[in-house]
């Protein structure tokens, strides 16, 4: 599939690259011009088991990065999203991930053919539908589930086996408003249950 992962942080690099190791064609998406030309070099901005190998392997090949979302998500079938979350140690500011979802909306305005969005971020429950869901269909003009679908895919990498993590998963949650949208994220991530066969589908949102 071709795929475009936005934020290229510690869980979008990694997902891209375990994603390209897996055979889809992905293209990473920052705002930060430097990160974007690292990644490109085939240098890790981060320090993680395994990733400078992967890196090096699928750098310009099955994985390129770039600051233009608009032909990322244009060229792709699914956007992950994986921009950051900060907490306060109270709450989740939400601000980067609703920007993301309002610019990636303005996108598929112009877009013909069904596109996927999937918060990876982890966010808490209610968000996907109450911040993500809405700001596309804004910005968008659209309705999610009949123009485009909206998915769910929270990551529980560890630092450190972040790699290993993503490639062996002891299970994968994801969810869709619709059928379409959940086939979609399945087909993106079925190769995890093939890998081990322990590991299951589970935790439709809808
Ligand atoms: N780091 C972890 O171990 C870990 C594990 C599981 C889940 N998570 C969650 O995954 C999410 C991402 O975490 P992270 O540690 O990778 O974040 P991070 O802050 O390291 O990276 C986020 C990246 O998104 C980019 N970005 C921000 N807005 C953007 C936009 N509009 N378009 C394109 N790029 C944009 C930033 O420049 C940055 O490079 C968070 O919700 C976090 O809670 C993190």
């Amino acid at each position: 599939m071709n795929l475009s992962v936005i934020g290229t942080g510690y869980v979008g690099l990694v997902s891209g690259v375990c994603l390209a190791e897996k055979g889809h064609q992905v293209v990473c998406v920052d705002i930060d011009p430097g990160k974007v030309d690292t990644i490109n070099q085939g240098i890790p901005p981060i320090h993680e088991i395994g990733l400078d190998e992967l890196l090096k392997k699928h750098a310009g090949k099955k994985l390129v990065a770039t600051t233009d979302l608009r032909q990322a998500v244009l060229a792709s079938e699914i956007s992950l999203i994986a921009v950051g979350t900060p907490f306060d140690g109270e709450r989740i500011d939400l601000k980067y991930i609703r920007k993301a979802a309002e610019q990636i909306g303005q996108i598929l305005r112009e877009k013909s053919t069904w596109h996927t969005v999937v918060v990876k971020s982890t966010v808490v429950p209610g968000t996907t539908d109450e911040v993500v869901l809405n700001a596309l269909e804004l910005a968008s003009g659209k309705k999610a589930g009949v123009d485009f679908g909206v998915g769910m895919n929270p990551e529980f990498l560890k630092e450190g086996e972040a790699i290993a993590d993503f490639m062996n998963p002891d299970r994968i949650v994801l969810g869709g408003v619709c059928e379409r949208s959940r086939e979609a994220l399945s087909e993106c991530m079925r190769f995890s249950c093939m890998w081990r066969k322990s590991a299951r589908i589970a935790g439709r949102l809808k």
